[in-house]
């Protein structure tokens, strides 16, 4: 089933070297379509973070190459690693679907999006301006905007080369230098990538790529007293620990890209079949597995049979198998843990009174694959419209008026995305204007652009992604008083 490719790379890449552990220790990463070990992988830990800490340091030390570069140089730098993105950007999607079980076709769009973000944050090293502030004719006052310096960053499995791109391209921009922990499940584009970073020039130490475990590779990133800040996508669990991490050790700086239970609210003035394909696409995409997916279908009472009726028939249609070929929409979910979860949450579902309308199996034995499930008459109170599944599970609920939906919509700890679709401006507005969550859709979903923020209200998160809000994250701010010294 799955199309062969050669790994390059399976040891940890620190100061632009591919070294073993400290440890010796290696763990496998899997195809998640069939369960065969691809390759056998470093395994980080404490003293391999160390390491690399110490790298990252010297390369951010004061006169160094890389600090002492011209931010113009440093964005052609981040230009020449999208080049290099681009001339193997089949063998890299080709790694991505191996490791993570994603249709080839979405891999090849993540590893395109990740190109575009790059660029982006390239185009920015050298437009990261402070400011002249009138203070009164006794001092000059200035700012200046610094790289905070060395850097943690740790990501999930879901988009594994794109939340990659998301973490390098601010931390590269403002002049930071970074160790990025892959999720265990995905670690080889993460490699792969670092060793086209030093093909493409970047001095030693700036990037760093440390495999291995959450609790022991992860948890020495939040922990350790010279990374300054961390950046983090995952779990809401997980995120406390983080934020817990960085307070008793140096109070470094945290942003958390989290979990969500987004609401999708469709009125009854909208074309049915149009709006179940937009809420399809927006539950269904990369397997259910991500942070905004639209998990909670809230539909209009009057539309509500209609629009079941065409969302079963596009899950039905959903054809679901080998990931590398064209004709399959869905592979399988990330491992067996996931699998386990989906399917506990799929039975909770039925046994709360939930319809069934699609799905709700497994599909065969060898691999994770998860039948396209529709549950219909869903009430608010039951674990699946409340619990984030990450899978591909569609929970339709019923509404009648605005500002019930929106109570209902906003009765939840995450606030990542929302979404609206209406002919009707004014409810399009009042629904924006009401609604908690980082990102509203209207007329459309997942309309996520490298130019925009994106990020969590509530539990969802702290901090922004994307846009020059997620430079913010990676910068301190100096203020400069110049005292002026009159002559006479
Ligand atoms: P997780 O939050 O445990 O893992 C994400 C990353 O954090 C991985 O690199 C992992 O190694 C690391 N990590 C785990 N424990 C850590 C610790 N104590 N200290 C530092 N780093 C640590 O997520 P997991 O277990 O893969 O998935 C569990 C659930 O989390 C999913 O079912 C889903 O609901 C949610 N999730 C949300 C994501 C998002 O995009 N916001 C991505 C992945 C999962
Ligand atoms: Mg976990």
């Amino acid at each position: 089933m799955a199309k062969q490719v050669e790994i390059k790379y399976t040891q940890l890449f620190i100061d632009n070297e591919f070294v073993d552990a400290v440890s010796g220790r290696k763990f496998s990463t899997i195809n998640p379509a069939n369960g065969e070990v691809i390759a056998e992988i470093s395994e980080g830990d404490k003293a391999d973070v160390d390491k690399a800490v110490d790298a990252a340091k010297r390369a951010f030390a004061r006169n160094s190459k890389w600090r002492k570069m011209d931010p113009y140089d440093r964005g052609q730098l981040m230009h020449k690693l999208a080049d290099l993105i681009t001339r193997d950007l089949d063998y890299i999607a080709t790694l991505e679907t191996r490791d993570n079980g994603k249709t080839y076709a979405s891999a090849v769009g993540d590893i395109e999006a990740g190109i575009a973000c790059l660029r982006y944050y390239a185009g920015w090293c050298d437009k990261i301006q402070g400011n002249t502030i009138p203070t009164g004719d006794t001092y000059v006052t200035l700012t200046r905007r610094e790289p905070i310096g060395v850097v943690g960053q740790i990501i999930p499995w879901n988009y594994p080369f794109l939340m990659l791109i998301w973490k390098w391209g601010p931390a590269l921009a403002t002049g930071c230098t970074l160790i990025l922990k892959p999720a265990e499940q995905t670690p080889l584009t993460a490699l792969y990538t670092a060793a086209l970073a030093k093909e493409a020039g970047f001095p030693a130490g700036v990037i760093n790529v440390i495999p291995g475990y959450g609790p022991t590779a992860g948890a020495a990133i939040a922990e350790h007293s010279e990374i300054h800040k961390v950046a983090f996508t995952g779990s809401t669990e997980v995120g406390h620990a983080i934020m817990a991490a960085a307070a008793k050790s140096n109070l470094k700086r945290v942003s958390l890209e989290l979990g969500g239970k987004s609401p999708l609210v469709i009125f009854d003035d909208v074309d049915v079949k149009e709006a179940a394909e937009i809420a399809h696409d927006a539950i269904f995409v990369n397997h259910g597995q991500c942070c905004c997916a639209g998990s909670r279908t809230f539909v209009h009472s009057k539309i509500y049979d209609e629009f079941v009726k065409h969302a079963k028939q596009l899950a039905l249609a959903k054809k679901v198998g080998d990931p590398f070929d064209s004709k399959i929409d869905q592979g399988p979910q990330i491992d067996q843990e996931q699998l386990n979860k989906i399917m506990d949450l799929i039975n909770s579902g039925k046994q709360q009174g939930a319809v069934v309308e699609v799905g709700g199996n497994r599909i065969g034995e060898t691999g994770y694959f998860v039948q396209p499930t529709i549950f219909s008459n869903v009430t608010d109170d039951m674990r699946i419209a409340k619990e984030e599944i990450f899978g591909p599970v569609q929970t339709i609920l019923k509404f009648d008026t605005m500002d019930e939906v929106i109570e209902r919509a906003n009765r939840t700890n995450y606030g990542l995305a929302s979404g609206i679709i209406t002919k009707d401006i004014n409810k399009a507005l009042e629904f924006a204007q009401a609604i908690e969550s980082g990102s509203v859709w209207v007329n459309c979903y997942d309309a996520i652009t490298s130019q925009a923020p994106f990020g969590g209200f509530k539990q969802s998160g702290i901090g922004r992604e994307l846009g020059e809000e997620g430079l913010n994250e990676y910068l301190e701010i100096k203020t400069i008083s110049i005292k002026v010294t009159k002559n006479n």
